[in-house]
């Protein structure tokens, strides 16, 4: 669970930012304009499972600045009984400068975040289905192992966190996983480091999932490539969690045992429909409207 600021420098950072001058770096932007959202794998990913009607759970960790999220998450009627505060940090947070050209400059803390590993699964009952999503690097290592010797299927969702991992340790999660899913990029990265194709990856797993934008997604599963195409958004607003949204369908349609095809084309429309708002939680929607925009989409109710 994270907060991101977002601000915004109305000029352009190369107009302040001299490479004749980079040795002595000391430079502050004003920032009249300035937003904060509430964000973080976790919450994003629950905040639209709810909305799916589906039964999220969060664990993770929350620093002594929690009380706005708490009290959303109470608003939103999801369950924090797993969300832990640490003391004596602070809730991960991004701190991103937008420029004029769309630069960013951001700077990320993880605080409570990289004590994520003093939560455990076992602490949790009657879990179907998991995800282990970008947190501390010890709570990812320690979840995916106590989610295997639990016997309980889990989509590996390296995501950001996938840089602190070296092939070996990328291999230890996927053997231990069920699922796999990364975007374009991380597919490359997670290719390069473990030295497999991703075809040969998703061999080791029931199906491996890349999502590509506004390309859509390829669902790797039984020997096949599924390609699930995208669903045009009503607006493109900010692709901030749109990878979460589209977890949110996977994770449905996984616990529900919808077939591929649906799955897919599901979470294709929950990314397409939280492109539309700025931030990664604050997009609405019921069942209802999803049945709607589905059959509108793809000419068939998905449930
Ligand atoms: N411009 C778009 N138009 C329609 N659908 C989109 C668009 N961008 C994203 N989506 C949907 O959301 C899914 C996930 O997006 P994407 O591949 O960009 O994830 P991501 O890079 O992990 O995003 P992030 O980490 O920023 O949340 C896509 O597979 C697609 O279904
Ligand atoms: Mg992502």
């Amino acid at each position: 669970m994270a907060y991101d600021t977002i601000m915004v420098f109305r000029d352009r950072f190369k107009n302040h930012i001299l490479p004749e001058k980079i040795h002595i770096l000391n430079v502050a932007f004003l920032v009249p304009d300035m937003r904060r959202e509430f964000g973080g794998c976790a919450g994003n990913i629950a905040c639209s499972l709810a909305m799916l009607d589906g039964d999220p759970l969060i664990m993770a960790t929350i620093g002594i600045d929690a009380t706005p999220y708490m009290e959303r998450l109470a608003k939103l009627g999801l369950d924090a009984s797993h969300v832990r505060r640490v003391e004596d940090t602070y809730t991960a947070q991004a701190f991103i400068t937008t420029d004029l050209d769309d630069n960013q400059i951001t700077a990320f803390h993880p605080g409570a975040m990289n004590s994520s590993h003093l939560n455990g699964v076992a602490d949790a009952a009657d879990i179907g289905l998991g995800i282990v999503a970008p947190d501390g690097r010890d709570g990812m290592v320690k979840h995916a192992r106590e989610f295997a010797q639990a016997g309980i299927p889990f989509v590996f969702d390296p995501g950001q966190g996938l840089p602190m991992f070296d092939g070996a340790d990328l291999l230890g999660f996927i053997d231990q996983a069920a699922y796999v899913t990364v975007n374009d990029y991380e597919g490359q990265l997670l290719g390069s480091r473990t030295g497999h194709s991703l075809d040969a990856l998703a061999k080791r797993v029931r199906a491996l999932i890349v999502t590509r934008g506004a390309e859509g997604s390829i669902i790797h599963t039984g020997g096949r490539q599924l390609e699930i195409p995208s669903v045009k958004p009503e607006a493109v607003v900010d692709p901030t969690g749109c990878g979460d949204a589209y977890r949110a369908g996977l994770l449905y349609g996984i616990a529900r045992g919808m077939d591929w095809e649906v799955t897919g084309r599901l979470a294709s429309l929950i990314g397409a429909i939280k492109i539309a708002c700025r931030g990664g939680q604050n997009h609405r929607f019921d069942r209802a409207e999803i049945e709607a925009r589905y059959k509108e989409a793809f000419g068939a109710a998905p449930w």
